[in-house]
């Protein structure tokens, strides 16, 4: 480590209070990222509801440089869970203007994830799903989610132009750029991966043909939104499944993205068949060396591109927990911004604390039912903080001793219920 990396140990949050500039020249007034964390905050006919606003100025507030949004859906035919917001034309522009007037404030960036989930959509809540290939997920998760039908070229290109559209909307809105969800097994992912796109024409097959989707998307999103607005990605470093994606193929997509413009890659990891995305608080320290699970790869893409003089905008996500942590991640240059999800759940202050050297511990715990097969599947603890953010929206505090079993009952009878709701408005 040189002697500026040795001088985080003195002063940690130097580091995290740098601005950042994108390539474009937007500068983002520090390091700290808030990932995506799907609110299920819209109606059950996935309009924003208000709720988005209030929790979204908390955020804001709470000093993060750049936000990104939960996942929003770009075809109201292919929603991920109920709750959804669906942004396909703009009959409801002045609920998302209040919605990015409140996430913007305190000069803060904030982006609209946007996405498509493919067949990643549990059995029922839409009419049909689609995916590349009509290929349903493995034995383990063959319960939740139907076998999709192979996209036709002509559908393809239809949720392209979707992905564009919804895009330029959230610009009229005052959205501040957005991020294309190509991470955890949605279509984007779906496309990228030999095992869930096995198509023969010109979008299966090699690499390049598989990332023609993405490379279409984001090359539609920029005709539709100009070049000085930032549209970044969230990219899986690898499946983590036999015969996936891997770390290989999502260096050589990064590449390519980074060269077409794309503003900031996010890195995360896995898909429902394997969520090693939301892993973390459920699993002992020792299982990864250093406190964010891919900042390995981080360091890999680092060393294969700085050589070419490619520089990747990088924001890595996934188990940051303390301020040295941080520190040590951008002293190292492997990162350029830091990914967190979860603390934000639980303290929507946490980025003023590490900015002001008071974030002294963990924010989070582990949520358990104390039930193992519960506790192992990723969805329990995404439920137990989908209702944190739930209590922000309505102005109240998040409750960081909830009890986990307690949580799921309430949960499962809510989604359940708005499940059925939304299958029943669909039919
Ligand atoms: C409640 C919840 C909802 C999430 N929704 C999304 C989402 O909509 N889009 C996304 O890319 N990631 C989503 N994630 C994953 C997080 O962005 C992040 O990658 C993951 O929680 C690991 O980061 P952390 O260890 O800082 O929490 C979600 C996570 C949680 C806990």
């Amino acid at each position: 480590m040189n002697s500026a990396a040795n001088a985080h140990l003195i002063n940690s949050e130097s580091y995290v209070q740098k601005p950042f500039t994108l390539p474009n020249g937007i500068v983002i007034k520090n390091r700290l990222l808030k990932s995506a964390m799907s609110e299920a905050l819209g109606t059950i006919d996935n309009v924003p509801t208000m709720k988005l606003a209030t929790l979204y100025r908390r955020w804001a507030k709470g000093g993060v440089g750049l936000c990104v949004t939960g996942n929003v859906m770009i075809d109201a035919r292919a929603i991920g869970e109920p709750g959804n917001v669906v942004l396909e034309n703009d009959k409801h522009m002045s609920k998302l203007k209040l919605w990015a007037k409140a996430g913007t404030c305190n000069n803060t960036q904030l982006w609209m994830q946007i996405n498509h989930p493919g067949k990643q959509v549990p059995k029922g809540l839409n009419k049909n799903s689609v995916a590349p290939s009509a290929i349903g997920f493995g034995p383990a998760l063959t319960k939740f989610f139907e076998i999709p039908r192979e996209l036709t070229e002509n559908e393809i290109l239809d949720i392209i132009t979707r992905f564009a559209t919804t895009a330029s909307l959230a610009k009229e809105a005052g959205f501040t750029g957005v991020q294309i969800h190509g991470a955890h097994g949605y279509l984007v992912s779906q496309f990228l991966s030999p095992n869930h796109n096995q198509r023969t024409d010109q979008w299966g097959g090699s690499l390049e043909n598989r990332m023609r989707f993405v490379r279409e998307v984001y090359r539609s999103i920029r005709e539709k939104v100009g070049e000085d607005f930032p549209i970044g990605i969230k990219l899986n470093s690898a499946d983590f499944q036999k015969g996936g994606f891997t770390e290989e193929e999502s260096i050589e997509v990064i590449k390519t993205l980074t060269d077409d413009g794309m503003a900031l890659i996010e890195i995360s990891g896995g898909t429902y068949e394997s969520p090693v995305m939301a892993l973390g608080s459920n699993i002992k320290e020792s299982t990864y060396t250093r406190e964010a699970y891919f900042l390995k790869f981080a360091d890999t893409i680092r060393q294969e591109t700085t050589a070419s003089g490619l520089k990747i905008p990088l924001a890595v996500t996934g188990g940051f927990r303390t301020t040295t942590g941080m520190a040590d991640a951008l002293a190292h240059d492997n990162l350029d911004m830091v990914g967190i999800a979860r603390p934000l759940a639980v303290d929507p202050d946490y980025p003023h604390k590490v900015l002001s050297g008071q974030a002294k511990t963990n924010p989070i715990r582990a949520i358990s039912t104390g039930i193992k097969f519960v506790d192992d599947a990723a969805l329990m603890e995404v439920a137990w903080y989908t209702r944190q953010l739930h209590r922000m929206g309505v102005g109240k505090n998040p409750k960081p001793n909830e009890g986990a079993i307690s949580s799921l009952v309430k949960t499962l009878l809510t989604s359940g219920y708005k499940t059925f709701r939304t299958r029943r408005l669909r039919a």
